[in-house]
């Protein structure tokens, strides 16, 4: 198929992109438009162009899968080179996406004219790259060096009227985009304008440290950012020609970084996660009402994410006092989200007509989908899957939102075990994006694509996985944080632990996110495991003990840290030191020093060795699902990819030494698994 539709109408050529689904720039699209360019500029009879791109978008960019392969010509820095000294004008008409290499491409026309609901962007750090196409020296001509810097920095995409306020849009028509181009190419402003020759325009020194610092710090100091501030700069400091050529080598060089392969791992990654397999793909079932059971912090949260979809909500709880208090927060929370621009006020008011507020088991006869979100027991969710047997309508959906609890014992109350489904939200829910959406033994074939479905419109990122404790994410991050608790009871303080963790990158070490979500939580769980726990097996009873002295985690200012006016001490006092000191002592363990290595590799190689077993289960469909989770849920660093990306990095020998480490650390109960399946798995992703 041709990847270049050209026709000429009114002695104007329009040259139209066509690479569904978002008009990448792959070879193919990039050898066509420079021969367009270059007709344009033989071919007497034509006085301009119109650069447009076919079917739901303009350009989303470079083709992200030619990254790791070399580069072919023509390069879009000649492209844009050659539209730049073709003597006629060429337009750029955006709709949909203009991003990365899409918006390059536009900046390198004479001017740009968007439909209202275009987002425009250059989201190349959120790859580990910068752009290498012009981008970091035509947007500062445009907007100014602090603009550029902020927007390159952190990848925001904007909405065309912001865009245009920002100096890098020319116009914003409602309608006939391609008329308009025409009609900018007839209009007296019409003419060469290449913004190459433009100037950056004056702005103060102090302004511009101050974007490279605000800069700096929230995209961490990433090599992307680094790089693109230096690169940005240029745009005022170095010629043209000179800064494009920095440009482009730095972007050569970060594109063949790890960094830059595992950044582009997670984007693929993330849209593989929709995928069903093929029995599993069927017609989900409508949803329009949703009730909620349970008004705490996780319902609400749901709530508002449902509310904010244009679903009609239900929330339900017999506390009559707690529900009437979410439902004010509830309704707060859409007036503040529309204040802050999320979302507009009309939409805010009309979510806040869609909620009811239920406090009997008859409120919930008209949905489609209920929620649970009540505490996380077995016996009381029990007694809410009897009244939802009871007065949930047929058909109805029934979900949990256990984080670990058995599905098909949850639905074991129910005489339809083949409507139960587990739809696994993170806290904050409204704001975190992964869902883990967990089939049962019994649950019907089309519940998977209704789940995936229902967490697509939520905006969220679904995942699907079997049903067994923890499912993915809270399986893996359990094997990673006992092996932290065996590093506790080894020799390293807890301050060590999340020091080597977060140096690695995680957001918060595990004991630090231990104090925040309240030990009393795991405290609560190890006690109804207990009875099943093999006496043989190694267990480190710090938790046990700081829960049974009231340290509860930040809730009572004191945990494995202390938290004397909200802020966490620096290190863990005498009475934690004694705690794990004695429970070193008890175990006939010799503390010794662990290195920051030593954590970071038995915390990493606990994670893989889970990971390996949760494929061989069937838990999850496809090695990168995990990488999705763990990077989604528990902040795990987007920059290495997830742990399974994390493990193909590494030399085998010394996953398999660190395997060894980790099995003489845990000693009876020890499961190892499959490196090969894991690492297989894999590589049959890289290759889909
Ligand atoms: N290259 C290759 N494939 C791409 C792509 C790209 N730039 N952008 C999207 N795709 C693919 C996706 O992988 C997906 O493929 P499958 O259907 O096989 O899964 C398909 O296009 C549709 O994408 P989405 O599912 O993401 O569709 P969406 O409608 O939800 O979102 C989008 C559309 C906003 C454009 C989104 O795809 C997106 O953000 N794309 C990436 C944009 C980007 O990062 N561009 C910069 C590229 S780097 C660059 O351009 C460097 C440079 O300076 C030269």
């Amino acid at each position: 198929m041709d990847t270049l539709q050209t026709t000429i109408r009114d002695g104007v050529l329009i040259m139209e992109i066509s690479n569904l689904p978002v008009n990448a720039l792959s070879q193919p699209v990039r050898a066509a438009l420079l021969a367009a360019v270059e007709r344009l500029t033989s071919e007497p009879e034509l006085r301009g162009g119109v650069i447009l791109g076919a079917g739901r978008t303009f350009v989303a960019g470079a083709d992200i899968k030619e990254f790791g392969k070399p580069s072919l010509a023509p390069l879009l820095p000649d492209i844009f080179a050659a539209i730049e000294s073709c003597p006629k004008p060429v337009v750029a008409a955006l709709h949909g996406a203009a991003l990365g290499g899409g918006l390059e491409l536009a900046l390198a026309c004479d001017a740009r004219i968007a439909l209202p609901s275009t987002v425009v962007g250059l989201p190349e750090v959120t790859l580990g790259i910068i752009p290498g196409a012009g981008g970091t020296q035509r947007l500062p001509r445009l907007t100014g060096l602090t603009t550029a810097i902020r927007l390159i920095c952190s990848g925001e995409q904007l909405k065309a009227e912001a865009a245009h306020r920002l100096g890098m849009l020319d116009e914003v028509v409602v309608e006939d985009l391609q008329g308009a181009a025409i009609a900018w190419l007839n209009s007296a402003q019409a003419g060469k304008r290449p913004v190459s020759a433009m100037r950056v325009p004056e702005e103060a020194p102090e302004d511009i440290a101050k974007a490279e610092q605000a800069a700096l710090r929230a995209g961490k100091s990433r090599p992307a950012v680094v790089a693109a501030i230096t690169v940005v700069k240029e745009a005022s400091s170095t010629p043209f020609a000179e800064a494009l050529a920095h440009e482009r080598a730095a972007f050569l060089t970060l594109r063949a970084s790890p960094e830059a392969a595992a950044l582009r791992h997670i984007f693929f990654a993330e849209r593989e996660a929709a995928r069903l397999p093929a029995d599993l793909q069927q017609t989900p079932r409508p949803i329009r009402t949703v009730a909620v059971i349970g008004a705490g912090t996780m319902g609400s949260g749901i709530a508002l994410s449902a509310l904010e979809a244009g679903y009609t909500v239900i929330l339900l709880d017999q506390n009559t006092e707690l529900l009437a208090k979410s439902g004010d927060k509830l309704r707060t929370q859409l007036q503040e989200r529309a204040q802050a621009g999320k979302i507009s006020t009309a939409v805010a008011q009309e979510a806040q007509a869609r909620l009811t507020l239920a406090d009997g088991w008859a409120g919930i006869a008209l949905a489609d989908l209920v929620i649970e979100a009540v505490f996380e027991d077995l016996a009381v969710k029990h007694e809410v899957f009897r009244q939802l047997d009871t007065h949930a309508k047929p058909g109805a959906v029934l979900a949990t939102n256990t984080s670990y609890l058995d599905i098909d014992a949850i639905a074991a109350a129910t005489k339809r075990r083949e409507d139960v489904l587990g739809l696994h939200f993170f806290s904050p829910a409204h704001v975190m994006k992964l869902l883990e959406v967990v089939r049962g033994a019994h649950s019907a074939s089309d519940l998977a694509a209704t789940g995936m479905a229902f967490g697509k419109s939520l905006k969220k990122l679904p995942v699907l996985c079997g049903n067994g404790f923890g499912f993915i994410g809270n399986r893996i991050y359990n094997a990673y944080r006992t092996q932290c608790e065996f590093m506790l009871e080894d020799g390293a303080w807890p301050e060590e632990i999340d020091a080597a963790l977060e140096a690695f990158g995680f957001a918060m070490g595990p004991f630090s996110v231990a104090d925040l979500s309240g030990l009393d939580i795991a405290w609560r769980m190890r006690q109804a495991r207990a009875s099943t726990r093999d006496p043989r097996t190694r267990y480190v009873p710090v938790l046990d003990e700081l829960c049974e002295r009231g340290r509860f985690g930040r809730k009572t200012c004191a945990g494995y840290y202390n938290y004397a006016d909200g802020k966490r001490s620096a290190g863990s006092d005498d009475v934690v030191r004694a705690i794990i000191s004695e429970a070193s002592a008890k175990r006939g363990i010799a503390r010794h020093v662990l290195t920051t290595e030593d954590i970071q590799r038995r915390a990493l190689i606990a994670m893989v060795n889970e990971a390996a077993q949760i494929l061989t289960e069937a838990i999850a469909q496809r090695a990168s699902d995990i990488d999705v989770v763990l990077v989604h849920g528990y902040g795990f660093p987007r920059w290495v990819g997830g742990p399974v990306q994390w493990a193909r990095e590494q030399e085998r020998k010394y996953l398999e030494r660190d395997l060894d480490i980790i099995a003489a650390a845990t000693g009876f109960g020890f499961v190892r698994g499959d490196l090969d399946i894991l690492l297989k798995k894999t590589n049959e992703d890289n290759a889909s």
